[in-house]
């Protein structure tokens, strides 16, 4: 069985805790886009393992993980989320696998994308990790990757090339000194040899494994309204962040895929600009944001918090082909005294029940509400359905219907054990 996990809303839904879980049940757990803007948390016990780059999967002993040709790497992140492991006592050196194909993250591409992000008049918000710049040298023909810091000569040609460019675009247009190419080579050729063990055709290895009938476990980063071509554009990642894009990150063709589960927040949150329908007026924001812990996993910016949005989540459902629901967070949403529930949006005077192609409409819209009463403080935490108060269940079964996907997990805190499998 060849699963894909997608965050359905702006990330952060809990995707870490769901594939953290799900990776006892198959043998290889795969990122395929995005970089080091993800955050994806994993608490076990008291410890608590945040991973921008790594699989979540890499806490279980024995499963193989991944990074996929779509991921764009830090190769500096990388070997410093490595070195974590290694500290913690967790052993990953036959098990971690990074691709050929994958993109490096330069120093200048996060230059570039801190620079750019401050001289914008409508600011995207982005990380500051170097992501754009980086995939639109991979999208230039320019960009360098993991194989070719096992080729000095190579890499050097490359390199020089880009500097050469580069260096001019830095001080011309921002007044920045530029880049040295002697501390860079030294510096990614050291990368190279380190990581020489670990690097390899990951798509021949996974095609191999689905002909093993091994299980894959396919881990979305970001979240759906991030894609970039489907989400709030321009205020979205660069990478294709709904369930195609892991094919194509991956090089696991579509007819392998046989599941693809949908992770979203009983509520929503967004890092960074761009629009938000529901997003919360600031004093109950704040308030939901703190019962939340809505600080970013990668950044610890606040997040913005708002009620959920049945508009986005269906538009989600179609644009990833989702066949199973988790929804996280719902402890969050305990001790309201309502809930509400968006189900289209008003715009001068015409209402929206499908997520609009024009983005000055979901800029602008008001949304419409579907309000539910809340439900009390849980004394002790539900383990089953069975056990979510009548309210949290009726909430819950009101989301279903409305996005026509079923509910296989709930989350009510961010511990293992806090989960409800139906
Ligand atoms: P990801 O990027 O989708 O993996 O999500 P993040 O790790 O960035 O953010 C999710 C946060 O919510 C993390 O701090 C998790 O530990 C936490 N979390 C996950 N599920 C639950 C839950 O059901 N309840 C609560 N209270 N926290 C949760
Ligand atoms: P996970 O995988 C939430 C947001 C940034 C910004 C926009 C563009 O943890 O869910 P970028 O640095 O990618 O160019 O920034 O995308 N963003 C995320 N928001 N969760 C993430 O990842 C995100 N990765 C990027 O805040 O608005
Ligand atoms: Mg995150």
């Amino acid at each position: 069985m060849n699963i894909v996990l997608v965050g359905m809303q702006w990330g952060d839904e809990g995707k870490g805790k769901v594939i953290d879980i799900l990776s006892r049940k198959v043998d290889y757990i795969v990122r395929y886009q995005g970089g080091n803007n993800a955050g994806h948390t994993v608490v076990v016990g008291k410890q608590q393992y945040i991973f921008h780059l790594i699989p979540s999967g890499i806490l279980h002993p024995g499963k193989i993980c991944c990074i996929g040709n779509g991921v764009v790497i830090d190769p500096g992140v990388l070997l410093g989320e490595l070195n974590d492991l290694r500290n913690n006592g967790i052993d990953f050196s036959r098990r971690f696998k990074v691709s050929t194909l994958a993109h490096l993250i330069m120093p200048y591409h996060k230059n570039l994308d801190q620079l750019r992000e401050r001289r914008r008049k409508n600011k995207i918000g982005t990380t500051g990790r170097g992501i754009g710049p980086c995939y639109a040298d991979k999208i230039n023909r320019c960009g360098i990757r993991m194989i070719d810091l096992l080729n000095p000569g190579l890499f050097k040609d490359k390199l020089k090339d880009n500097l050469k460019e580069k260096n001019e675009i830095f001080k011309k247009v921002y007044q920045h000194p530029g880049f040295s190419f002697q501390k860079i080579y030294a510096e990614y050729l050291g990368y190279g040899k380190l990581f020489a063990p670990y690097i390899c055709n990951t798509a021949a290895l996974l095609n191999k494994a689905v002909r093993d009938k091994k299980d894959i476990l396919l881990e979305g980063a970001q979240g759906t309204f991030l894609d970039i071509d489907f989400g709030t554009y321009p205020f979205v990642t660069s990478s294709s962040t709904i369930s195609g894009g892991s094919c194509i990150g991956t090089g696991i063709s579509p007819d392998k895929i046989n599941k693809i589960i949908g992770v979203c927040k009983a509520y929503t949150t967004r890092v960074g600009e761009g629009p938000f329908p529901t997003e919360f007026a600031a004093e109950f924001g704040k308030i939901m944001r703190d019962k939340g812990n809505e600080f970013g996993a990668t950044t610890g910016r606040p997040r913005r918090c708002g009620w959920f949005d049945a508009v986005i989540a269906k538009e989600s459902v179609m644009l990833n082909g989702i066949s199973e629901l988790a929804i996280m967070k719902m402890d969050v949403l305990d001790g309201l005294d309502k809930v509400k529930i968006c189900t289209s949006y008003k715009y001068k005077g015409k209402i929206f029940r499908e997520f609009p192609g024009d983005l000055t409409v979901l800029s602008k819209a008001a949304p419409v509400y579907k309000q539910m009463p809340g439900w009390p403080n849980q004394r002790n935490k539900p383990r089953s359905f069975k056990q979510l108060h009548p309210n949290a269940r009726a909430y819950l079964l009101e989301l279903q219907k409305l996005l026509g996907v079923k509910i296989t997990m709930v989350s009510v805190g961010s511990a293992r054990k806090d989960t409800i499998f139906i």
